[in-house]
């Protein structure tokens, strides 16, 4: 049984949760391996109960699965205890302990570390969702972070209060320059004291064995990606990106899985494109803007903000399945187009500046596609358009979602 990366190939929003709550239903890990409380992953079950993770893996809904915060994420405990609360007390999930395992090498966000990101943001606006992310980043690449296994030491305040305090001495002097009130050690010392009692039972010291244990007796494991390939630290539109790496690559130093135990990397993408925050988006629609939100119900998970709605970008998407190795395809929200006479997708730029797009128009179908359950089914202008996406990026399209549903899914 393989290990299986799943990876957003656009600015994130793809449709990750849903795959990964689907997959999960054979697998026996699911490790969430980058980002933190940005993140937000949307599953609707059957009965349409709609639930959004933000730091738990999207796996814990199938109770059989294991779930890990891995290494290469960043942990909000007061976030992450409250997520915890509601999926227990509001959804009637089962509690975790015994299937959430977090990595003691989890970076820990804390308020300066949501502090920064809003001073930094009104200082120069990339449209964060000021969850705190790109600072504990910092922290961590500065090696003056604070780590889940630091938390657990609950009996070592001295070991705990020294690193916090070094942390703040710096972040303080940046926190005054912003314009904003220091942050106390003592009160984060207490936080982390508060959470580790919370938490501190999911926090592994065995994490690694686990994980290696379960690639190696070929049981199947799922890394979920967070964000999408654009919004990578390296190969997406810096600086508009996140502070991780989203990519497949990304997967292997945040799950610490080595590439070469990769089985399959599958890419998720909606078949059109959507982006938060600012940053270039060259296939940005306006006359379709509005169709497209709102079928698509576009707005942030995590902040309530609109999406930017525009149309397919296969040259960008090309080099997304380079970056990643993408072995195969989930196209989701195809079912957005059902009430359109037609639609556009970006196939080229134009050779003067390389930066204006050139459209393909394609017949809509204008029939409801949401109740199709195999791909014979489907109309032929809704086929035309599947062959036309696979033969550009030639990668083949496995997963078709066509609507919401946790089970709703046309397998090729
Ligand atoms: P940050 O990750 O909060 O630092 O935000 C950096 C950029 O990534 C902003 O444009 C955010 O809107 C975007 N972003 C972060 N997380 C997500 C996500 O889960 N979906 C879509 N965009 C995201």
């Amino acid at each position: 049984m393989p290990v299986i990366a799943i990876v957003g190939m656009q600015w994130g929003d793809e449709g990750k949760g849903k795959i990964i709550d689907y997959l999960s239903q054979n697998a026996d890990i699911v490790i969430r391996c980058q980002g933190g409380a940005n993140a937000g992953h949307t599953v609707v079950t059957n009965n349409g109960k709609k639930f959004v993770f933000h730091q738990v893996p999207s796996g814990i809904l199938n109770p059989k699965v294991q779930c890990i915060i891995g290494q290469g994420c960043v942990v909000d405990p007061i976030k992450l205890a409250n997520e915890i609360t509601r999926l227990v007390v509001d959804h009637g999930i089962e509690n975790p302990k015994g299937r959430l395992f977090i990595s003691p090498r989890a970076h820990v966000t804390l308020l300066h570390h949501r502090l920064l990101d809003e001073g930094k943001e009104s200082h120069y606006p990339l449209g964060t969702t000021k969850s705190g992310i790109g600072p504990t980043y910092v922290d961590k690449i500065k090696r003056c972070g604070i780590r889940m296994g630091d938390l657990a030491a609950l009996t070592r305040w001295n070991k705990l209060e020294p690193i916090i305090k070094r942390a703040l001495k710096e972040n303080n002097v940046l926190l005054k320059w912003y314009g904003l009130s220091e942050v106390n050690s003592n009160d984060q010392v207490c936080v982390c004291f508060d959470h580790a009692s919370l938490l501190g039972y999911l926090i592994d010291p065995k994490i690694d064995e686990k994980i290696r244990w379960n690639v190696m007796n070929n049981k199947t494991v799922i890394l979920e990606g967070s964000q999408g390939t654009l919004l990578d630290i390296d190969v997406g539109t810096y600086p508009y990106v996140t502070s991780s790496n989203t990519t497949s690559a990304g997967l292997c130093t945040g799950s610490g899985i080595p590439p070469t135990k990769i089985n399959k990397v599958i890419g998720v993408m909606k078949a059109y494109t959507t982006r938060v925050g600012e940053g270039p988006f060259p296939t940005n629609t306006k006359s379709h803007e509005k169709y497209l939100r709102e079928k698509g119900n576009e707005y942030g998970a995590t902040t309530g903000r609109e999406r930017r709605c525009g149309w397919l970008d296969l040259p960008s998407l090309k080099e997304v399945i380079w970056f990643n190795g993408i072995t195969e395809i989930a196209l989701m929200k195809l079912d957005v187009f059902d009430a359109l006479s037609s639609f556009y997708v970006c196939n080229a730029y134009t050779s003067s500046n390389g930066k204006t797009p050139i459209f393909k128009s394609f017949q809509g179908w204008n029939r409801s596609i949401k109740s199709v359950s195999s791909y014979s089914d489907l109309p032929l202008e809704t086929k035309t358009f599947i062959n036309y996406i696979e033969s550009f990026l030639n990668c083949p399209i496995t997963m078709i979602s066509t609507n919401e549903k946790r089970e709703q899914f046309i397998l090729r």
